[in-house]
Parts: structure tokens; sequence; C-alpha cells
């Protein structure tokens, strides 16, 4: 099938960031939320980031012509005649369950739905839509218009043409896809996960602080971000919620959170977004290292 129409649901940083790249790579896409001011938000973010890349000579087309391809609504309808609907909404399987089986009456029969959850079943989610066969995992990488990879996952219950039609709509937004299966964390989490939180117990255990686990990473094995300032930049709450899943997985303990993620998402502390993690933000162009 030709994909024309893409349907984005949640205009947070993942949702704007998918919406982005669609749009630039010439498809018709409309985003869905709850209510306008996240919409506004996320455009706002679109904006920025789009005049960055025309700033820097790497947009084809002129920025209101990629903006034009854009809408924001919050109505479902708006979604009926979408050829792909990709869902980046709070990361919790009952809202995700809730949201699709409501789409799945509204959203035109052959249209593809993806998840780009990061951890949770998407063959659980794909069970509430009589879709199951057209349902396929989008898991794409933050910040969304940097970053190359798009995990194409597919489900015992995907069609081979879903799943390829799925793949071919990932390398059409100028992204790598790779294939993998619904097993959690896919392929980046499964490896990911269990070394940032074995930075967290390499620096509990007195191995080294927290800027010199950083520098060794970056400069010992030319990672673009130390671990600590990766796991403020995908946020202590966000990995703490994937160690859950993980861990209720696969019962390994590499997978289980370290006490001090846990209580650093117990007092607040979930990274750059509330100005505070391994690194303190109160200056975003400085950050602090904190010692615990
Ligand atoms: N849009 C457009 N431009 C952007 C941008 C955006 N959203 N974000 C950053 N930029 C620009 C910056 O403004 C900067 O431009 P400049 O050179 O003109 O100043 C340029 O990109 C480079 O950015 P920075 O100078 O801030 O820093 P870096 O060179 O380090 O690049 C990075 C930033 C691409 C984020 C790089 O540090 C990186 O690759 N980090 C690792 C990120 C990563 O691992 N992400 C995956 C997280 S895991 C995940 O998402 C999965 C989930 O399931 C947990």
């Amino acid at each position: 099938m030709t994909i024309k129409k893409v349907g984005v649901l949640g205009c947070g940083l993942m949702g704007s960031g998918i919406a982005q790249v669609s749009a630039t790579a010439g498809y018709d896409v409309t985003v869905l939320e709850q209510e306008q001011p996240f919409l506004d938000k996320g455009f706002a973010g679109i904006e920025k980031s789009l005049a960055k890349f025309a700033e820097k000579g790497n947009l084809k087309e002129p920025v209101e012509t990629v903006r034009g391809r854009l809408k924001g609504t919050t109505s479902a309808q708006a979604l009926a005649d979408c050829d792909i609907v990709i869902e980046a909404i709070i990361e919790n399987i009952e809202e995700k369950k809730k949201t699709f089986s409501a789409l799945d009456a509204i959203v035109k029969k052959d249209a593809i739905f993806a998840s780009n959850t990061s951890s949770i079943s998407i063959t659980e989610v794909a069970a509430a839509t009589k879709r199951p066969d057209r349902f396929v995992g989008l898991h794409f990488f933050n910040p969304v218009p940097l970053m190359k990879l798009v995990e194409v996952v597919r489900t015992i219950a995907t069609s081979d043409q879903a799943f390829e039609t799925a793949y071919e709509f990932g390398k059409s937004l100028g992204k790598v896809p790779v294939r993998t299966s619904d097993k959690t964390g896919f392929i980046v989490n499964r490896l990911l996960v269990p070394y940032l939180l074995d930075a967290i117990r390499a620096y509990e255990e007195g191995v080294g602080s927290i800027p010199d686990i950083d520098n060794a990473m970056k400069l010992g094995c030319g990672y673009p971000m130390g671990p600590f300032t990766l796991l403020d930049f995908v946020g202590l709450d966000t990995t703490y919620y994937i160690t859950h899943v993980m861990f209720d997985e696969f019962k390994e303990r590499r997978f289980a959170s370290p006490p001090l993620l846990k209580r650093m998402v117990m007092a607040g502390w979930y990274g750059r977004k509330t100005g505070k993690g391994f690194y303190d933000y109160t200056d975003p162009n400085n950050p602090v290292p904190n010692k615990f």
C-alpha cells in the first residue's frame, strides 16, 4: 500500500519529532493531542528545529512548505483517512490500549497502526484492536530529527505486507530502519539499559565520579554522550519505567533499577527536564555534577 497521509498521536518531544520528519519527507501529517496548548508547544519546537535545519542549508524546501503539510487537531475524526497512525503518547499500557481501541473504529480499515513505545509490548496493545496484522512498532530516538535510527518491530501477528510497508516508510523518512521483534526493549534498549544501569552501579561502588565516568565513555569509546549525561537527557523517570518493564519480562538483575535511580525519581529529579538529575542544570550551558 502507498502511504500519503500520516497521523501522529501526541505532540510531545517524540510525537512532534516524528511529525516533523514525516512532513519534511513530503507526507501530509495530522497530529492529535488532547488539548490545544500541547499542540502549540509541540509546533513551536518543530518551528525551532526546522529553522535550525534551514539555517544550515539542510532543508530541501522552504520551512513554510514543510510547515504547510502539518496540521494539529484535538479531534480523532481528523485521522480517519490516514494511511499510517504512529502513537507517541504516555508510556502507559492502559492508555495506549484505550487510545488504539477507540481509533480502530475511526481510522480506515487498511491503515497501519504503529507505536513508538520503547518497552511496552506491541503485541498486547495490538490485541486491543481488530487489526493486529496491521500493527507494528516504530521506535524512534531522541532527538528524532537528528537520530538516524528507527527500530521496526514485528509481532507474531504482524503481516509481511504491513511490516515491509512500515520498513519502507521508515526509510522514506531518511532514517536507517532495523528489523526487530517484539521482545521487551527491542535491540537498542536491550543493550543500552543494562549499560546505563551499570554506570549507576559503578558510581555507587566508587569506581569513579560522575564526570569521570562520563568522560571515560565519551573519550575512551567515542560515545557522543557519557552515560550520566545520556540518562539525564533521556529522563530518569523514563529510564526507571523501562527498567520495571524489562525486569518484569526477564527477571534478570542487569535490568533492575539501582537504589540511587529509584531515590532520584522519588525525589522528582528526572534529569534535564526538571533541571536536576545526575547534573544540576541551573545554568543549562554549564551542567554541574551532583554528589550523592
Ligand atoms: N533539531 C535541529 N537541530 C538540533 C536539534 C533538533 N531537535 N537538537 C540539536 N540540534 C542541533 C544543535 O542546535 C547543534 O547545532 P549547532 O552545531 O548549530 O550548535 C547541533 O544539532 C549539534 O548539537 P549539540 O552541539 O547540542 O551536540 P552534539 O553534537 O552532541 O549532538 C546529539 C547532539 C545528536 C543529541 C548527540 O549528543 C547524540 O547523538 N547524543 C546521544 C543521543 C542518544 O543516544 N539518543 C538516544 C537516546 S535513547 C532513546 O531515545 C530511546 C528511548 O527509548 C529511551
